[in-house]
């Protein structure tokens, strides 16, 4: 078993942006700069934003953060991403969500222009991503390609199951993953609350991506021997006696699947890592014009 050790894979892309920005303004040029958008006082929110803005800071690109109460009206929000939309300082930006109750998150992200949506959330990008255009991709699936291209793992011809059908990994990973590319050409089943026989699809899997939000859900008599394994869970579980009172895991039961698997993501330190490291490339694709031209 070979453990798939995103902190490490992160760190080195994050130097090589670090190069890129140097080399941007060594050429006279300005520094890529995100914005991001955070609505109310969500605390995982906080520490979501709070990660992107210092990843910026760490590599040299600029921030800027927007706060704005959780009472915020609709209307006012879509003045600050119009605003965003204008503003020619800003190569990119993110509205964080959930957003609260009373605030359409679909009105919300249709609003944000394509060429600055480095989310990859609205439907322009991800209509563009189904057929196989340049689009920004959505960070998770970005990390999820990125680790299989810098670790060379096979996908061709390979059986891959994706449990969780969500928007922003489970369907996009999917139609990634069927393309005529690399990484690509596999022969994707995306599974879901619905699948019947779940165990069996998994059984024959060369690839499992699990992004369904159990906490180690799939176990080692679930999988076969030599799988690949790409956890997307992030799991807060009851760890009385610990200091915080929890721990983190994936959708994936490490123990049982480990020993059976020949790569394997871990959580935290996996896939994870990259989410953060992907919207920073968007962010400099969106710096350089790369998308949309
Ligand atoms: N909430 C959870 N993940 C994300 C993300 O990747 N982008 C935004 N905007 N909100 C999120």
């Amino acid at each position: 078993m070979n453990i798939l050790d995103g902190r490490q894979l992160a760190k080195k892309i994050r130097a090589e942006l670090s190069e890129e920005v140097n080399k941007i303004v060594a050429a006279g040029g300005r520094a890529p700069h995100l914005a991001a958008v955070l609505v109310g006082e969500d605390p995982a929110s906080q520490v979501y934003v709070r990660n992107k803005v210092r990843s910026c800071e760490k590599i040299g690109f600029r921030s800027t953060l927007i706060r704005r109460p959780a009472d915020v009206g609709e209307s006012e929000l879509l003045d600050v991403v119009r605003q965003l939309n204008e503003d020619e300082a800003v190569d990119g930006f993110i509205v964080q969500l959930p957003l609260p109750r009373h605030i359409n998150e679909e009105r919300v992200t249709l609003a944000i222009r394509p060429e600055k949506d480095v989310d990859g959330f609205h439907p322009v990008n991800f209509g563009r991503m189904a057929q196989g255009l340049p689009c920004y991709l959505p960070a998770t699936p970005a990390g999820i390609l990125e680790m299989m291209r810098r670790h060379e793992i096979q996908t061709e011809g390979r059986e891959v199951v994706v449990i969780g059908r969500s928007n922003i990994v489970g369907t996009p990973i999917g139609i990634l993953l069927s393309r005529k590319a690399y990484p690509g050409n596999a022969t994707v089943t995306i599974c879901h609350s619905r699948t019947r026989g779940l165990e069996d699809h998994l059984r024959r899997a060369d690839i499992i991506v699990a992004a369904i939000g159990i906490p180690e859900f799939v176990k080692g008599s679930m999988v076969k021997e030599g799988v690949v394994v790409i956890d997307v869970g992030i799991n807060r579980v009851e760890a009385p006696g610990t200091e915080k009172g929890y721990r983190l895991c994936g959708d994936v039961d490490f123990d049982s699947v480990s020993p059976k698997a020949s790569l394997i993501t871990p959580v935290p330190g996996g896939v994870g890592q990259l989410t953060v490291v992907s919207l920073l490339m968007n962010t400099l694709k969106a710096a350089r014009r790369e998308i949309y031209v």
